[in-house]
């Protein structure tokens, strides 16, 4: 993050320059601003908008998407709303109606929405004429305060999550508050929880003002959005600047997603969409990858009740949901993906440990280190045998 501006010349838009490798783009975020972004978006001068969203935010908000298009001629591509759209016939759909409604090179893609919306749109841009430009506006937390800071853009396979892919810069992100006042409690918490994950991994300077934006018991309030989205930028940015794919230092931002994912996927097995949100089943793995950190002697006792504090305080019980099995959880995370950043080993997998907050372990220069699955098996039982709002190791 090049630029520490907190505003923009556009009023009432605060902005942030994110750099990441070779790439550069500005994030603007404020609080009711539609008319400010669509005199953004109108400024790059597009010969028409391909808006991608999905049915329900199209419901929600169909006379914002209207303010954003102003008087440019527009296209609106949608699908169902969920994860299970994120696919190559979703995709190929939207890439054949946007062709076939008139798509030049001179085109803006608008992502409208939140994480699933934005990894379509960022693949369609890129696709499209080999690349035409393309424009953010994050719905949920989780996009605003994560994906959209990340030029990772992916669809799944019918193998796995996140399987077809490639990197991709957005021309800007404008973030409006005011659009997560109608996020659901679970979807306004997920991002928060990777927020909470940013302070605890990268910048635990940071942990003090998080404390007092939980104790004011608003996290929904627009100050403290926007003060959250501040911060998650300079804890995302601090690690990614040079390290555009994230395979290096960038790969602090897995702290808690070996075990969390495996949690994420084992529930949605076992109760569909009604399964523990991303950011959630996030949380819960870190409380574990502080267990094993404590089981080595590197965080102390206060470092992992810090833990259990910004979880419980977020909201979230520090246990698995009954519906997960602990031996599925273990299964899943034998198969990990952060695989083959290190010589594969039999007994262990590649895992994000804290040796103090804000300090992971290296192997090399990767924050990596080998954990064993007995290892994980008693760090989870901590977890499952604790009943709910229980604090400390
Ligand atoms: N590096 C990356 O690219 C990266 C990082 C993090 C997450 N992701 C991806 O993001 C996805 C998860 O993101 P998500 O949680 O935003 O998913 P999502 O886009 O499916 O949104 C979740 C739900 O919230 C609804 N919604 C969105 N904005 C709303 C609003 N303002 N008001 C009311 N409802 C709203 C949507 O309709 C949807 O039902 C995953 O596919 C994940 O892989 C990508």
């Amino acid at each position: 993050m090049a630029s520490d501006s907190p505003f923009s010349e556009r009023s009432g838009l605060r902005s942030r320059t994110i750099e990441i490798g070779e790439e550069s783009f500005p994030y603007y975020f404020g609080e009711d601003c539609i008319a400010e972004i669509s005199d953004a978006i109108a400024d790059l001068a597009p010969d028409r908008l391909i808006f991608v969203t999905d049915d329900h935010l199209l419901e929600l908000y169909r006379p914002e998407m209207q303010r954003l298009a102003a008087g440019t001629q527009s296209i609106t591509l949608t699908h169902p709303a969920g994860e299970s759209m994120k696919t190559l016939s979703c995709l190929s759909d939207h890439l054949e109606t946007a062709l076939r409604a008139g798509v030049t090179r001179r085109s803006v893609v608008v992502s409208f929405g939140g994480g699933v919306p934005g990894n379509l749109a960022g693949l369609l841009a890129n696709l499209l004429f080999r690349g035409v430009r393309l424009v953010h506006v994050p719905t949920t937390t989780i996009a605003a305060m994560d994906s959209v800071l990340s030029l990772k853009q992916a669809i799944n396979s019918g193998v796995g999550k996140n399987h077809i892919g490639t990197f991709y810069a957005p021309t800007a992100v404008y973030t409006d508050v005011g659009l997560f006042t109608t996020l659901p409690e679970r979807e306004l918490r997920s991002g928060l929880c990777e927020m909470a994950k940013n302070c605890l991994a990268i910048r635990p300077s940071t942990l003090d003002q998080l404390r007092a934006v939980i104790a004011a018991g608003d996290l929904a309030a627009p100050n403290s959005l926007l003060w959250l989205l501040d911060a998650s930028i300079a804890a995302k940015s601090a690690v990614t600047r040079f390290d555009t794919y994230e395979r290096r230092t960038g790969l602090v931002l897995e702290y808690g997603h070996t075990v969390g994912h495996a949690i994420e996927i084992c529930d949605h097995r076992a109760r569909g969409g009604a399964g523990i949100a991303h950011g959630a089943a996030i949380a819960l793995g870190m409380l574990v990858a502080a267990h094993i950190s404590y089981a080595r002697g590197w965080l102390s006792d206060d470092e992992v009740s810090v833990h259990y504090e910004i979880v419980t305080g977020l909201g979230l019980p520090p246990c698995l949901p009954a519906s997960v099995d602990l031996a599925d959880v273990l299964a899943v995370v034998a198969d990990d993906n952060k695989k083959g950043y290190l010589e594969p080993r039999a007994d262990a997998v590649p895992f994000v440990l804290l040796r103090a907050l804000g300090r992971p372990e290296t192997t090399g220069d990767l924050p990596l280190v080998y954990v064993s699955i007995p290892e994980i098996r008693q760090a989870l039982t901590f977890i499952t045998k604790r009943s709910t709002a229980a604090v400390g190791v």
